[in-house]
């Protein structure tokens, strides 16, 4: 079982009307759907959707990089989604010729211009073609997937030998998406999400909210990036007015109130952060990075070299030998399991006894481990586990804080107070670093609950920039234009290298830290041509936690919803 107020259970809600789901002016947003409908019954000839979903972007508020090592993180989904339509046009009986013609799986876009549309075979084997970087491989890794989880629940031959699947003629899908694509608000999830969604209800088929969140985790994976499963969760288990604790392992949503006297503001830095393209060098290598460092923290605790290489995450092994995963614990360890600095591959075969990295790695059979083996001789591993510890420390912290505990309390933990004690000090929140000794130059003792969150994110963007080294110029240098405006706390979200950063401020001021940040920021790229100004209201805006995904009923005489 997840945490109580979890939704994995629960089945990916069909919407009654557009106001369970948007906020927004219900005239612009049904406007849009009756747009891709239209975009649909031109690009298929007449066909008319069978089902209509829709799945959100996210903005992790904090938890970075630390999904993939098991532990939670705290994100919301944002009124930015994806809307797909999706029919299916089966054989006719007994038509020889429609019998043996291969069945297609018909994908286009709603901007044909800018995402081109393309056609594959309906085979779920097929392989994604992870060079390419088409839009619609996100789409082939949702239809993969849904295989994927069939197959997993024993159910894959029956499926594929139901009548109905055999008479798959043509899967006909039309996508429109608002989600800014490289801006760290996780427009590829929202696709898979929404197209996985919409693919299950047009097969007929029913997964809980849990499973979906799943099994698109995995079937992302498909396109070349090993990420961990937060925003597959948050896109699916997004729920208005809450922000989401997601838990790994099993797979949870829990419930996190936001202050009420607090916004939370999204800028674009406009550094594009291709996820896929770059992932050897950035998402992937730290993958890497944190699995080695997970490997030589057991050899420390005194695992056997071949035991040790079958760790995969930092949190596996902080749970089995540090004081049942007490994050203190685990970071004292970092300091003396890992070397400061880099280690060369060599090192890591040869002095700390790993034998060959590839094996470890299965690069045979997983390419996107097989090119950062091949692109990259050097791997940081002792300030990516303490980003990953301490960063856990931070959701932990964050969501006591929005629970309503003081400050001053949310900290606790045998480790920490022993700490305390030794050193004469008060406990306290929000230590980024693995030394408490060091690193009471953050403290948060006597402050409110708003400042304390801000701190905590504030924190978490250092953290990102010092040791996980995720962040770039232009992320600094937005997150400062948010502080000198006057916004309590501002951090990068996302994967970094690119895209958001997510600030969070007093709600009688945000409009004009909008202003502000406008002009210190904005201005002199819309000048230079770095940002369009006609894209002014998706590069900078409010936010607040929305709706996830939802099916909606198409009608085809009356609209959208009825
Ligand atoms: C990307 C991944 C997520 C997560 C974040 C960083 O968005 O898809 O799984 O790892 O980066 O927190």
């Amino acid at each position: 079982m997840g945490a109580v107020g979890s939704k994995q259970h629960a089945r990916v809600p069909k919407a009654s009307k557009l106001s369970d789901v948007y906020d927004d002016n219900e005239n612009s947003v049904a406007t849009r759907y009756d747009t891709l409908v239209s975009a649909f019954k031109t690009q298929f000839e007449g066909e008319k959707p069978k089902t209509i979903t829709r799945s959100p972007g996210r903005v992790n508020l904090i938890g970075e990089h630390i999904d993939y090592e098991g532990y939670s993180v705290l994100p919301m989904a944002i009124g930015l989604d994806v809307i797909v339509a999706v029919s299916v046009a089966l054989k006719e009986e007994g038509n020889v010729e429609e019998d043996e013609a291969e069945a297609t799986l018909s994908i286009a876009n709603v901007d044909g211009e800018k995402y081109t549309p393309k056609e594959f075979p309906f085979d779920h084997e097929q392989e994604v073609d992870v060079k390419s970087h088409h839009w619609t491989n996100y789409v082939l890794c949702g239809f993969k997937g849904i295989f994927d989880q069939l197959k997993k629940q024993n159910k894959l031959e029956s499926v594929l030998e139901s009548a109905f699947m055999k008479r798959v003629k043509k899967v006909m899908v039309m996508v429109d998406g608002k989600v800014p694509l490289g801006s760290g608000l996780s427009s590829s999830s929202a696709l898979n999400c929404a197209v996985t969604v919409a693919l299950m209800d047009a097969f007929e088929l029913s997964f809980t909210k849990g499973e979906l969140s799943e099994l698109t985790c995995l079937s992302e994976r498909y396109s070349g990036t090993q990420s961990g499963g937060m925003d597959q969760a948050i896109s699916i288990m997004g729920e208005k007015d809450l922000a989401k604790r997601i838990d790994f392992n099993p797979i949870g949503a829990m419930d996190v109130p936001l202050p009420t006297n607090l916004t939370f503001l999204i800028g674009n830095s406009c550094a594009v952060s291709k996820k896929a393209e770059s992932a050897h060098k950035h998402y992937n290598l730290r993958v890497v990075e944190c699995r080695l460092a997970a490997i030589l923290m057991a050899k420390h605790y005194g695992e056997d070299i071949e035991k040790a290489k079958t760790r995969v995450t930092l949190r596996e092994v902080a749970d089995l030998y540090c004081n049942k995963g007490d994050l203190w614990t685990a970071l004292g360890a970092v300091r003396k399991a890992l070397n400061e600095g880099s280690y060369t591959k060599k090192q890591l075969e040869n002095d700390e006894g790993l034998g060959d990295l590839r094996k470890i790695f299965d690069c045979e059979n997983n390419e996107a481990f097989n090119v950062v083996l091949q692109k990259n001789d050097t791997f940081k591993l002792r300030d990516r586990a303490r980003h990953v510890f301490s960063e856990a420390r931070r959701v932990h912290e964050f969501q006591k804080i929005c629970e309503g505990q003081s400050p001053r309390y949310a900290v606790s933990g045998p480790i920490y107070e022993h700490w305390c004690k030794v050193i004469g000090l008060v406990p306290d929140v929000g230590v980024a670093s693995d030394d408490p000794t060091k690193d009471f130059g953050h403290p948060m003792y006597g402050m409110g609950k708003e400042d304390a969150l801000a701190k905590l994110m504030h924190l978490s963007h250092e953290s990102c920039k010092t040791q996980y080294e995720c962040s770039c110029d232009e992320l600094d240098e937005l997150v400062d234009a948010f502080m000198s405006a006057g916004a309590l706390g501002a951090r990068l979200t996302g994967a970094g290298w690119g895209g958001c950063v997510v600030a969070v401020c007093e709600s009688d001021i945000a409009e004009e830290i909008l202003a502000d940040v406008k002009k210190s920021f904005y201005e002199k790229r819309f000048q230079s041509g770095v940002a369009n100004i006609a894209d002014e209201t998706n590069l900078l805006f409010k936010t607040a936690p929305s709706a996830g995904a939802a099916i909606l009923h198409y009608d085809d005489e009356k609209g959208v919803i009825v």
